[in-house]
């Protein structure tokens, strides 16, 4: 008799790099508290795996993030001297982190990699399977993705990825897959996976975006995987191992992902969405999107 396969109710969230690509913002501020408009990253990340389902939060952190716990935390002294002045609305602000989800942490020592952060994540996890976040992938909250992933993931078992078509001339800056046709439309059965291709030897031009619903046999074949591209212990390695044999942890599918996703790690990207965000906010959204029309016409039309 087959168990009953357990809901996915965790996510982890690697947030161990260094963020080198926003420096000097970056020298004492890790990467994932910058904000797009008034809210850091990570915490759109938290908001996405809770408008999931998923409310028991692992982040894996390491050295200088200590703003990460500060932030999910409570902040006493400042919540005194905002309900002191009566200003209940940024008091509702300050404490939607805290009540968002139970966040918990654990730190991964040595950046040795993704896969190795995720492996991290075993003690916490247990039996059960997971999502994985990465923070710098914003998924466009107008475009939900991971219900779908943790739906199929119900459905089908094994584990679920979220590719995207990024094009022949961007894929080696991914993870990227074969695929065969699936049953459903959107829906592919990977069958191989490689992390960043050379130039002209890709499978496809399907990348691999920082969201994975993950069987928990991910965590055995992690800890046989060696080091793999850039001397890290690679996720994609790991999954390419799954992909390829079914008896372990069962199939991997993964969602052709036609929303909107933004790099948030590369500087263009944080501004576009930064852009967009806050066109789409209802307060600061009318009279910036009335500043952008302006801008766009009279200052980059000349
Ligand atoms: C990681 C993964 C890669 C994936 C990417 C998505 O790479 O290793 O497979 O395509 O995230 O953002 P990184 O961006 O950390 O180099």
């Amino acid at each position: 008799m087959t168990r009953p396969t357990p809901r996915v109710r965790k996510a982890v969230v690697p947030a161990a790099g260094l963020g080198t690509r926003f420096l000097p913002a970056t020298k004492a501020t890790p990467k994932e508290m910058l904000p797009l408009v008034d809210k850091p990253a990570i915490q759109y990340v938290v908001e996405e795996a809770v408008a999931a389902g998923l409310d028991d939060v692992l982040m894996v952190t390491g050295r200088g993030k200590r703003a990460l716990e500060d932030h999910f935390d409570r902040n006493a002294e400042l919540e005194a001297v905002l309900s002191g002045k009566g200003d209940t609305a940024r008091l509702d602000l300050v404490r939607a982190a805290t009540d968002l989800a139970t966040v918990h942490y654990v730190r991964q020592g040595d950046p040795r990699g993704l896969g190795h952060a995720v492996l991290c994540a075993a003690p916490h996890v247990g039996d059960e399977p997971f999502a994985v976040l990465l923070g710098d992938d914003l998924i466009d909250p107008a475009d939900p993705l991971l219900p779908f992933m943790t739906g199929l993931r119900d459905e089908l078992g094994g584990s679920v990825i979220a590719l995207l078509d990024v094009g022949a001339g961007h894929i080696h800056r991914y993870g990227c897959a074969a695929v065969e046709p699936g049953d459903r439309e959107g829906v592919v059965r990977v069958t191989d996976l490689v992390e960043k291709p050379e130039p002209g030897r890709a499978p496809s031009s399907l990348a691999v975006i920082g969201r994975y619903v993950l069987d928990p046999a991910v965590f055995e074949v992690l800890a046989k995987t060696g080091p793999g591209r850039g001397g890290e212990i690679q996720l994609t390695d790991a999954l390419r191992t799954m992909a390829r044999d079914p008896r372990i942890g069962g199939p991997v599918h993964a969602v052709v992902f036609t929303g909107r996703r933004y790099d948030t790690g590369d500087r263009g990207e944080y501004l576009r969405a930064t852009v967009r965000l806050a066109c789409r906010r209802e307060d600061i959204g009318p009279e910036f999107r009335a500043w952008l029309r302006h801008f766009a016409t009279a200052e980059l039309a000349g």
